[in-house]
C-alpha cells in the first residue's frame, strides 16, 4: 500500500510527527523523503527531539528502509550530519538522480535581494539549485564520490516493493499553498508541493497511490512573506500560545485561525483520502495527551466533525501533544485499516 503525506496549509503543519507515527504504527518497508533541505520536520520521541531536513521522519521505525527521491535536493553536509544524528547509516539511500545543492547555490540566494527581501526565502540554495537543474547543469548524486555506496535506483526499488505488496510512505514537504503551481505565487517555494508532484518526484504513477493524507495544524502558520487571511498580531499570537519558531531559519511564524476554505481547497488539490490535524492540544489544552476519540470533549469532536464535513474528508489522525505517541488514530474505526 502506498500512502503520501502532504501539508495542507503553508508548511509546518506537523508532517514530521505524523510520518514518524505512521512509521511506528505501520512499520512500512520503505519511507521516501521528497523536497529539499529548506524543509524542517520535527520528531519528538521518548524524550528526544530531532529536526530533520532530509532524512525521513519515519526513521524511528528501525527496520524501515529510508530513501531520498530522485526529485529531491540534498546538501552533503546536511545529509551526513542527519545520518549520524539518526543512526541510519546502512539503511539510508538516495537515487542516482537526487540533486545536490552546492555552496554556489547558497551564496547566489544570499545575495539575491528579491528572494531575501520580497519573498522571504529560507535562503538554503534550493531555488538556485532547482534553476540549475532546469538548465541541465546541476550535479546529481552519482557524480559525488562521497555518496558511493549510498546510491540506489529509487523508482525501481519502490515499484518492485509495491508489486510485492509492501507498505510505503512518501513524505512530502512544505504545504499546498507554498506550491509553485497552486500556491500564493510569487510567495511560494521552488517546486510543486501537492501529492501528484511528490509521486512524480519518487517515480510512481498516480494509479499506484492508495492513500493521500493531508496534514493541517489546528491553526495556520506561515513563515516568510505572502498573504495570510485572518492574520493575528504578534501580541495575540503570544496570548493564544501559538508562537512558534521556524525549524530551519529560526524566524517567528506568523499565525491565523484554522482556515476551512483553504483546507477544503487543499483536500481537492491533493485528492485527499484522509486528513490529519495536529496540535489540537494548543487550541484545546484539555486534550493534551488524549489518545482516544471518545475521550475528547463534545465541543472538540464537533469542531473536528465540522471540518470533516467542510472538506469532505475523514480526519483519521489527531495530534494531541509533542511526542509521536500523543495521537488519536481513528483509522481502524473509520475502516482504513483491516
Ligand atoms: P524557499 O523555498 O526557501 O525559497 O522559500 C520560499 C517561501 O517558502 C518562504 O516564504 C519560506 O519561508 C517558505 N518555505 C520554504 N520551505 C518551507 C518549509 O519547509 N516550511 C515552511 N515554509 C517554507
Ligand atoms: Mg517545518
Amino acid at each position: 500500500m502506498l500512502s503520501i503525506v502532504v501539508g495542507g496549509f503553508f508548511g509546518d503543519e506537523g508532517k514530521g510527527k505524523i510520518v514518524a507515527y505512521l512509521g511506528l504504527a505501520d512499520k512500512p518497508a520503505i519511507a521516501v523523503r521528497c523536497g529539499a533541505i529548506n524543509a524542517g520536520h520535527t520528531v519528538t520521541y521518548n524524550g528526544r527531539k530531532w529536526k530533520l531536513r532530509i532524512v525521513s521522519s519515519a526513521f524511528i521505525s528501525k527496520n524501515t528502509e529510508l530513501l531520498i527521491a530522485p526529485g529531491a535536493l540534498i546538501r552533503l553536509d546536511v545529509l551526513f550530519k542527519e545520518m549520524n544524528e539518526t543512526g541510519t547509516k546502512g539503511r539510508l539511500f538516495l537515487d542516482k538522480h537526487t540533486g545536490v545543492i552546492e555552496l554556489c547555490h547558497v551564496e547566489s540566494e544570499r545575495s539575491n535581494s528579491f528572494l531575501a527581501g520580497k519573498i522571504g526565502s529560507t535562503l538554503q540554495g534550493v531555488g538556485a539549485a532547482m534553476a540549475d537543474r532546469v538548465l541541465r547543469k546541476l550535479r546529481l548524486a552519482y557524480e559525488f564520490d562521497e555518496l558511493k555506496g549510498m546510491v540506489r535506483k529509487v523508482p525501481d526499488t519502490v515499484n518492485e516493493a509495491l508489486d510485492k505488496g509492501h507498505d510505503i510512505i512518501i513524505e512530502g514537504t512544505q504545504g499546498t499553498f507554498l506550491s509553485l503551481y497552486h500556491g500564493t505565487y510569487p510567495y511560494v517555494t521552488s517546486r510543486d508541493t501537492t501529492a501528484s508532484a511528490f509521486a512524480s518526484e519518487v517515480g510512481v504513477g498516480p494509479k499506484r497511490v492508495d492513500e493521500v493524507i493531508v496534514v493541517f495544524k489546528a491553526y495556520v502558520t506561515r513563515v516568510g512573506s505572502g498573504p495570510l487571511d485572518g492574520e493575528l498580531s504578534f501580541d495575540e499570537i503570544v496570548r493564544r500560545g501559538w508562537c512558534e519558531k521556524a525549524t530551519v531559519t529560526g524566524r517567528v511564524r506568523r499565525a491565523a485561525p484554522f482556515n476551512i476554505e483553504l483546507a477544503r481547497k487543499a483536500a481537492i488539490l491533493n485528492s485527499a483520502t484522509q486528513a490529519a490535524i495536529t496540535k489540537l492540544d494548543i487550541l484545546f489544552p484539555e486534550t493534551q495527551g488524549v489518545t482516544e476519540w471518545g475521550k475528547l470533549p463534545y465541543k472538540v469532536r464537533k469542531w473536528i466533525e465540522n471540518i470533516e464535513d467542510a472538506i469532505n474528508t475523514p480526519v483519521t489522525l489527531i495530534g494531541t501533544g509533542e511526542d509521536v505517541k500523543h495521537i488519536i488514530d481513528r483509522r481502524r474505526e473509520l475502516g482504513f485499516l483491516k
